[in-house]
């Protein structure tokens, strides 16, 4: 297995370009299902995740094409993936496909939308917290599919076509505003989803949805209302970039100290979490393309954050941010209301010899003047990269094992960070 080796100490100073949004473009290469015609998507990310997604597509008879790499492309530039659902043989997700990843579930929702029934495994995923599916269900449920769990599956069957319906999410699920507006685009007559979430990649997946032909309103708004349509057709759509990436190297850099330029990416996806790192001690600026974060000389202080869905501060970003808050001046309250059992990265931060408190859904972080480099493991995607940006501030070698779950998130992460003057390398194993 690979190991991702970093030398801390050095200031990051550069630019960085943003991949497309894993977190995007799995609900919108889901939706190519909605359709017979071609749905082409650019600005796709190389990631572990998008192949799993692509294997399980091509296991219902999903066709597929990557165009080839263009003049002036390099590994870091998305790639265009078409996708064509017009010979869909089957509608069954097997287990051993969708317990890599959990986003794959989501498939049930155009499958059974558009034939009528669909068979997909209760997913897998990152182990945080227990990340159940009901709500998903009760969504497609209320939109008149009939749910059966069989020996792992859930089987939703809707023979004469979904009904338009009130859907109203007790709590705000992503997972779910994505499943019930896709399902929502083909049923018959309006539906409404209240609560919904307003995640950027709701309305990356919406506005591609209306090209395709939907008529959706209100997306990025908590409600949002769906006239179905008969059928959709295809389109090319570009990803959004991606949020927590480009947080991720945000941290970063107000960890190391530096001048980074984070190229093809927005402010407002993640004002939250600027707004945080501006309190902490870094400066924040708007570019044309981007978002330039710059720390020199001064420390970190201390900040006390709570998870939220959008416009609060993401839990994906949570475990990255504590990382930071280890070299403070001071003591930090960090707040996860999103997942239970979001805190396994502590344990790891605290052999480089972060403080690092847990109390119900609060981790007490008191900063220290140094870290030290230590072998630690990856324990999920985000925790992962918390333990990057520790290591590169930490004294001497940080090895980090584990690395797949880097890899299913984060696009040419040792590359991207090295051009910017960290030590850090992949050793192959
Ligand atoms: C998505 C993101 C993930 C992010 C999360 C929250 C993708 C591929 N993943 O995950 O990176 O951390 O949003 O921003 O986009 N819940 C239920 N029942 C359900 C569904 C969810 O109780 O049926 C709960 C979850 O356990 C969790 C909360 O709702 O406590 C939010 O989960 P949700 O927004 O659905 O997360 P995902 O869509 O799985």
């Amino acid at each position: 297995m690979d190991r991702i080796r970093i030398r801390g100490g050095a200031p990051l100073n550069g630019l960085i370009p943003i991949s497309g949004a894993k977190n995007a473009a799995l609900p919108l290469m889901i939706a190519s299902l909605l359709t017979e015609e071609t749905l082409e998507l650019g600005n796709v990310p190389r990631l572990a995740d998008i192949s799993s997604l692509l294997r399980i597509m091509s296991n219902f008879g999903v066709d597929h094409s990557i165009a080839g790499r263009r003049p002036g492309q390099t590994t870091e530039t998305g790639q265009t993936i078409r996708l064509t659902a017009k010979n869909v043989i089957d509608t069954t997700a097997p287990y051993e496909l969708v317990s890599t990843m959990r986003a794959s579930f989501w498939v049930i929702a155009p499958l059974v939308a558009r034939f009528g029934h669909a068979r997909v495994s209760m997913p897998g995923g990152c182990a945080i917290g227990t990340r159940p599916v009901d709500l998903l269900i009760m969504a497609l449920a209320k939109l008149g599919a009939a749910i059966e769990i069989e020996a792992g599956y859930v089987v939703a069957t809707a023979p004469k076509g979904l009904r338009g319906a009130e859907i109203d999410f007790p709590k705000v699920t992503v997972g779910g505003t994505h499943v019930a507006l896709m399902a929502a685009t083909l049923a018959e007559g309006t539906t409404v989803i209240r609560n919904a979430a307003r995640e950027p990649e709701v309305v990356d997946l919406a506005q591609c949805l209306v090209k395709m032909g939907a008529r959706i309103q209100g997306a990025g708004t908590s409600e949002i209302v769906v006239e179905g349509v008969s059928r959709l057709h295809g389109t090319s759509h570009d990803v959004m970039p991606d949020r927590i990436e480009t947080g991720t190297y945000a941290m970063a850099v107000a960890m190391t100290g530096g001048d980074l330029v984070l190229d093809n990416t927005k402010p407002e996806y993640l004002q939250a979490a600027l707004d945080v790192l501006g309190q902490a001690g870094a400066e924040v600026t708007s570019t044309i393309g981007g978002i330039r974060i710059r720390r020199n000389g001064n420390g970190i202080q201390p900040v006390d954050i709570t998870t939220d869905p959008f416009p609060g501060f993401p839990t994906d970003l949570q475990a990255q941010f504590m990382a930071l808050m280890t070299r403070a001046s001071g003591t930090s309250r960090i707040r996860e209301t999103i997942f239970e059992n979001r805190f396994m990265h502590v344990q790891e931060l605290a052999r480089l010899g972060a403080r690092i408190r847990l109390d119900g859904d609060s981790a007490y972080v008191e900063g220290v003047p140094t870290l030290k480099g230590a072998p630690v493991m990856a324990t999920d995607l985000r925790a992962s990269v918390s333990l990057v940006i520790a290591g590169l501030v930490a004294e001497g070698e940080t090895t980090i094992n584990r690395v797949y779950h880097l890899d299913r998130g984060f696009e040419a992460l040792e590359a991207k960070l090295a051009r910017c003057g960290a030590q850090i390398e992949r050793v192959r194993g």
